[in-house]
């Protein structure tokens, strides 16, 4: 099976643009050569796809999000994740968790990827749980769900509470190769607040999530990957004040990495309009200095990559008000799109930045083969159109979740088509 992208503009690495022929065989990409007048001839085994001059990227990749398979259905499945995932232009997502059961067993790894591959769309990996049910008091067989297909290790949803819990974790994590990776907050400063500390919180009487809970967690932590050696990643950074840690720790050379979510560089608690779930996530959207901290460790460094943090839940859930209802937003569809209107079409940020960030660096971040337009990469590619400018609208997702705070954002840059492994998986 071969694809030919005619008329792919693909970054050169130099903030320029070129004109390309992409050649794919058997799910790698086998040349990259420029565009001729000629075009090619081709014999009828090979499909050929014009992408019309348009932006040809590295597919994107997502290491946070939630699938919530098994056992929320109701929210999402592996396949309309997927589906969502594909649409948003990412082409592999790292599953956290969270599910019911808890993928805190060898049957669950399995059972996801499964369905990932079932579903045909993207490259789905499984994150496995820290602890037996998140619960912080047992840890679950490392080895066990390594050998079933675990990338990592993770309590996503929760703090892992117990220090002690999380160094046994993070030794036993190092000596498999294995990263863990930490949803940061202490329970203790918490204790039931929806929204984050600040203006918001003291107008509608709510409880306020403080910085600290969130930052104590990374220092900690910090702490017990330079003891134990092994390479720790930090959920949704969303203060200064872990940033500030994180950034320090990578001065001295302790294998620490970052991610950051869309939501958390483009809003702050300030934002939030009126008590209306679609802006309640966790970590919560804080102050307009956190949001420039996030900005700016993004791009010196501190931070990674980008992630979603893409989290559905039902309109029934999501009504039960700010207080009752749970935490979390859906991303795919709208991150790109999001971050190319707001940082690089406003000229903050080059493409080469954003596209990095979603694609080459995670992929070194977490060792995938993927992230790369190259001969002999996979075939991992999104095809944008950088002048389409579209209104977000829910009703339009693929996502079983229609919980976003970006309702009616007039957006440049869509997704216009997704191949994984030289496929075709979505295309407007
Ligand atoms: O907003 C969030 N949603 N944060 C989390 O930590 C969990 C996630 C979810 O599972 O809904
Ligand atoms: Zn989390
Ligand atoms: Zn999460």
């Amino acid at each position: 099976m071969k694809l030919i992208i005619e008329n792919a503009n693909i970054l050169n690495g130099h903030g320029e643009q070129e004109l390309s022929r992409i050649a794919i065989e058997d799910g790698l990409i086998v040349s990259i050569e420029r565009s001729t007048e000629a075009g090619t001839s081709v014999d009828d085994t090979t499909q050929v796809l014009d992408a019309k001059g348009r932006l040809v990227t590295p597919g994107f990749i997502d290491m946070h999000v939630h699938l919530r398979e098994p056992g929320f259905e109701h929210k999402e499945t592996i396949e309309t994740g997927s589906r969502s995932a594909a649409k948003g232009g990412f082409t592999t997502i790292a599953c956290m968790p969270n599910t019911k059961p808890v993928t805190d067993n060898p049957e669950t790894v399995r059972l996801v990827k499964e369905k990932g591959n079932a579903a045909g769309l993207v490259n789905v990996l499984p994150y496995a749980a820290i602890t037996k049910s998140e619960l912080g008091r047992e840890l679950t067989d490392f080895a066990a769900l390594k050998a079933a297909g675990a990338i990592g290790f993770t309590d996503d949803g929760v703090g892992v509470q117990n220090a002690q819990m999380m160094k046994d974790a993070m030794k036993l994590a190092a000596s498999l190769d294995m990263p863990v990776i930490a949803h940061c907050e202490d329970n203790s400063l918490v204790e039931g607040a929806p929204v984050a500390e600040g203006e918001f919180a003291r107008k509608h009487g709510l409880k306020g999530i403080p910085n600290e809970s969130e930052a104590i967690h990374v220092g900690r932590d910090i702490l017990l990957a330079e003891a134990t050696g092994v390479h720790y990643h930090v959920c949704h950074v969303s203060t200064e004040q872990s940033i500030r840690l994180i950034r320090q720790a990578k001065e001295i050379g302790i294998h620490v990495t970052a991610e950051v979510c869309p939501h958390h560089l483009l809003l702050s608690e300030q934002d939030i309009p009126e008590p209306d779930a679609n802006w309640k996530m966790n970590p919560p959207l804080r102050s307009k200095r956190d949001v420039e901290a996030c900005i700016a460790a993004l791009e010196d460094g501190t931070i990674d990559i980008l992630v979603t943090d893409h989290a559905p839940h039902s309109a029934e859930e999501k009504a039960k008000g700010m207080q009752l209802a749970p935490f979390g937003i859906v991303g795919f569809e709208t991150a790109f799109p999001l971050l190319y209107t707001k940082f690089v079409a406003e000229g903050r940020w080059s493409l080469d930045f954003l596209v990095g960030r979603m694609t080459a660096d995670p992929a070194r971040v977490f060792g995938l083969s993927t992230g790369k337009l190259e001969p002999g990469a996979p075939a991992d590619l999104t095809i944008v159109d950088l002048e389409q400018e579209r209104v977000v609208d829910p009703e339009t997702f693929a996502s079983k979740g229609r919980n976003t705070p970006f309702t009616g954002w007039k957006l440049k840059g869509w997704p216009v088509a997704t191949i994984v492994k030289g496929k075709l998986v979505w295309s407007e």
